[in-house]
Formats: C-alpha cells, structure tokens, sequence
C-alpha cells in the first residue's frame, strides 16, 4: 500500500505543509513540459544530444520540496502519452495491419524461405529471439543483438545507430540484408514472389485501394509498419502515471524514485522510457571493449562515436541479454554497468535492487489474439523457388 507521505503525494503534501502552493507547481510543470518539448526539438536537429541535453533536473523549487518523483517526473514520462500512440495505431486500417500480420510471419521474404521477422523477434516471446546475436541466412550471425519490435514504432529512430526514422522504413532492411533474410537489393524477387500468390494481389489491393501497383517495397514497409505500430504494450507504470497509485508497489516506487535519483532519466524518459535521443556509450567512463562506432559509423562524425540510441526500456526483464552487442546478460549487470559508464556511479546492492524491481514493473502483456499467426497463402507454380545460395 502507499504510505500517505509517500513521496508520490508530493503535491497534496507540499501543499498541505505550505512550502509551494500549487499554482506555483504547475508553473514549474508548464515550465518543465516545455523544456522537454524544446529539447526534444533539438535532439531531431542536431540528432547527437549530449547527455545533458535531456531534461534538467528539477527545478530548483521542485527540489526544495524534496520528493523525487514529483509532477515534474510523472510528465517526463508521458510527453507525449503511451495511450496517445495506442490511439495512433487504432486509427490504421484493418485491411494494412491485417497484410502487415501476414507479412511478418513470411518466410518467404527470405532467399531461403526459411526467415520471417518472427525468426529473430519472436511475437510470442516480448518480439526477441533471447540471443546476443541473431542467426539469419545460412547461420550467419549478425553483429548486433535483436531488439523488441514491441513499442518499437514509438522510438525517435529505429536500429542501435538510429539509421532508419520509422519502422515502415526499418522494415524493409532485413528482407534485403544479406545477413538476414537475404533477397537481392532490387526487390524484384520479393515482388514476384508475392505477386505469384492470388490471396496476397487480392490483400495488397483492398490495403491500398485504388493504387496502380499497390505491389511494391513501400507498400511491403508500409504494411508492417502498420502491424507494429499496433504492437503497443501499456504496462503498469503507465497505469501508475495515469493516476493509480496502487499500479506500483512500494518497492516499484522507490526504485522509480532511485532511478531518477541516480540519474538515469537523463537518458531514459518518455513513454518508452527510453527511445528519445541518442547517447555516447561510455558517456563518463570509456565502455569497455567497445569496437561498434554506433551512430559514428553512418555519420563519419568523430563526434558521433560510439553513440547509440538509450533504447527503450518497456518488457526490459522479459529481453535478455541486453546492450547493442547482448554482452550484458542480467538486469543487474546492465543497471551496474548503465550506472558505472554512463553516470560515474557506484550503485549499492540495495539501489541495484529497486532499479530492477522497476524495471520488472515496466513488463506489459502480449496481446496474443492480436498476433495469432494467420494463415499463408500457398505457393503456386510461379512463386519463385527458394535457394540456398
Ligand atoms: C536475422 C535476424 C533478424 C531478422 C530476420 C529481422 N530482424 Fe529486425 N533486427 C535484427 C537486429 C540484429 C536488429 C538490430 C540491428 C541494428 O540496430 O543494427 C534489428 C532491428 C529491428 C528493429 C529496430 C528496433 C529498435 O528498437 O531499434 C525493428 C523495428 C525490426 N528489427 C523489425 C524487423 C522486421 C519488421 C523484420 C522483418 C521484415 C525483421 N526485423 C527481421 C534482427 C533481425
Ligand atoms: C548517458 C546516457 C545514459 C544513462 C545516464 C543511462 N543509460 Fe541506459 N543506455 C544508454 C545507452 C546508449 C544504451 C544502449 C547500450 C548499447 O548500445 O549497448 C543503454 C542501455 C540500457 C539498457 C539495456 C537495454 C537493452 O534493450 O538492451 C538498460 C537495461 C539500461 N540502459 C538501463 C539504465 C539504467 C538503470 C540507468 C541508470 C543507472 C541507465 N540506463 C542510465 C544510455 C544511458
């Protein structure tokens, strides 16, 4: 239960006790939103925010009153809200999410007919594969581990490095990469390969109604774009910040109030808890072993070395091992590490402990009707055969 001076009543509190009336706090909230809003702003431009540039901390009033997890932390965490992209999502239409659910399951978009997008993020299992590396065509591993495709639309870019803006976008670089699903760059195989199937004509027709060729790339991108942008899942930290003070328990609350103490919503914030800027890994003490340039390599910055996306921390204990390389193999060691590299800190066992049992709260559910394999369309005798080449 929470206690009445738990720090979550700050408002009521600081009110009660006199220190700031609350038509000053919601001046200080106004003044808070709209810092996020205009550094959200610069993170677009400049794309390579340092780690300050993500909100300050509390204002100095706010710190006064002491709480940590005040007002000021509630709206750092929906600007904007995980509800507002659910109603996002809703709006697509049935006849794009429902081609999209077909096209993530097929594995023949692969050269070998043997890789789908569920091959390396498991729907079933919070959208991983639970390996540091993904095996794709003929085995061969990738460098960089398999993020959740879960809450995955509502980032600021896609991928560790941030080299695709959106998930219609992302979708189509497996099916070409030759490491993943490995069909050849033009994308004329994966065409006549859908073309070749009577059901899919008919599904690309009614999702995009009235295109000359609705048959294309963009449209294969756009379809699961729309599929995963219904892959929404609210957690009970969300039902926290949307006023249920019972969501959390008080463990799950403290650790919140430590995550923020710590620091570590200088990176991860939003709805996703993360998914909002990129940041150098290794931002006050070099990151060990660390050989990917993330961000650098696309840019050919120097500056933009060794930065990554601060990913979002949705269904975190459910997507083992973690990092861009899944060297990280326990929540406990990724927060160790997060505190000790990122923030110069060395966290108590006890500190350890309340991080992770937030981060614990922070698992949604799989909608599982929603993601239910559909039924493929046969082969017919023009679908082009599969090769293991
Ligand atoms: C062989 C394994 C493999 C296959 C197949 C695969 N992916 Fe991925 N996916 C990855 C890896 C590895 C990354 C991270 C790569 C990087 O960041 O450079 C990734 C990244 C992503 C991301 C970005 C998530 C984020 O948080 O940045 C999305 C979205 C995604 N994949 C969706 C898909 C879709 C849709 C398909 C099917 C068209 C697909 N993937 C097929 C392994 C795979
Ligand atoms: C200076 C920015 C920064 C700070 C502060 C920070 N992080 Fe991170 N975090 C990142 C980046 C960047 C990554 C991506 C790591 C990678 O690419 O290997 C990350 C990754 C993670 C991951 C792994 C995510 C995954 O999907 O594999 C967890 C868990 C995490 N952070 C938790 C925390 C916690 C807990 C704190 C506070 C102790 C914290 N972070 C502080 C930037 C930061």
């Amino acid at each position: 239960m929470v206690r009445a001076d738990s720090p979550i009543f700050f408002l009521n509190n600081s009110t009660q006790k006199g220190k700031t009336p609350v038509h000053k706090l919601m001046f200080i909230f106004a003044f808070a939103v709209a810092t996020l809003f205009a550094c959200k702003e610069e993170v677009k431009k400049t794309e390579t925010p340092a780690p300050k540039a993500l909100p300050p901390p509390p204002p100095p009033a706010a710190a006064k009153a002491e709480p940590v997890i005040g007002e000021y932390t509630l709206t750092f965490f929906q600007s904007p809200s995980l509800e507002s992209f659910i109603q996002e999502g809703a709006k697509l239409p049935e006849e794009l999410v429902n081609l999209g659910r077909m096209l993530y399951y097929e594995a023949r978009l692969s050269r070998a007919h043997d890789i789908s997008c569920n091959t390396c993020h498991e729907l079933a299992n919070f959208g991983v594969d639970g390996k540091a590396l993904s095996a794709g065509h003929k085995g061969q591993l990738g460098d960089r581990s398999s993020p959740t495709v879960y809450n995955s639309s509502i980032q600021f870019v896609q991928f560790w490095d941030g080299r695709a803006k959106t998930v219609e976008e992302q979708a189509l670089g497996p099916i070409t990469n030759p490491v993943e699903m490995a069909m050849p760059e033009d994308g004329k195989l994966v065409i006549a390969t859908l073309a070749s199937m009577p059901e899919y004509v008919e599904a690309f027709k009614k999702a995009f109604p009235g295109e000359a060729n609705p048959i294309s790339m963009d449209n294969v991108g756009k379809a699961i774009g729309a599929f995963e942008r219904r892959l929404i899942t609210p957690t009970r930290f969300h039902k926290f910040l949307a006023g249920d003070q019972t969501a959390l328990t008080e463990e799950e609350q403290r650790g919140l109030e430590t995550f923020h103490q710590v620091g570590c919503t200088s990176c991860h914030g939003g709805p996703g808890v993360g998914g909002t800027s990129f940041q150098k890994l290794g931002a006050l003490k070099p990151w060990p072993e660390l050989h990917d340039k993330g961000l650098g390599a696309i840019t050919q910055k120097e500056e933009d070395d060794y930065k990554f996306k601060a990913p979002i921390l949705l269904n975190i204990a459910k997507t083992a091992p973690y990092g861009h390389d899944g060297k990280m193999a326990t929540l406990e060691e990724a927060v160790r590490m997060m505190a000790e590299y990122q923030l110069d800190k060395k966290v108590t066992e006890e500190e350890v402990k309340y991080i992770v049992s937030f981060l614990n709260a922070l698992t949604g559910e799989i909608p599982t009707d929603f993601i239910k394999m559909p039924q493929l369309p046969k082969s017919t005798a023009k679908t082009p055969k599969p090769s293991k080449k």
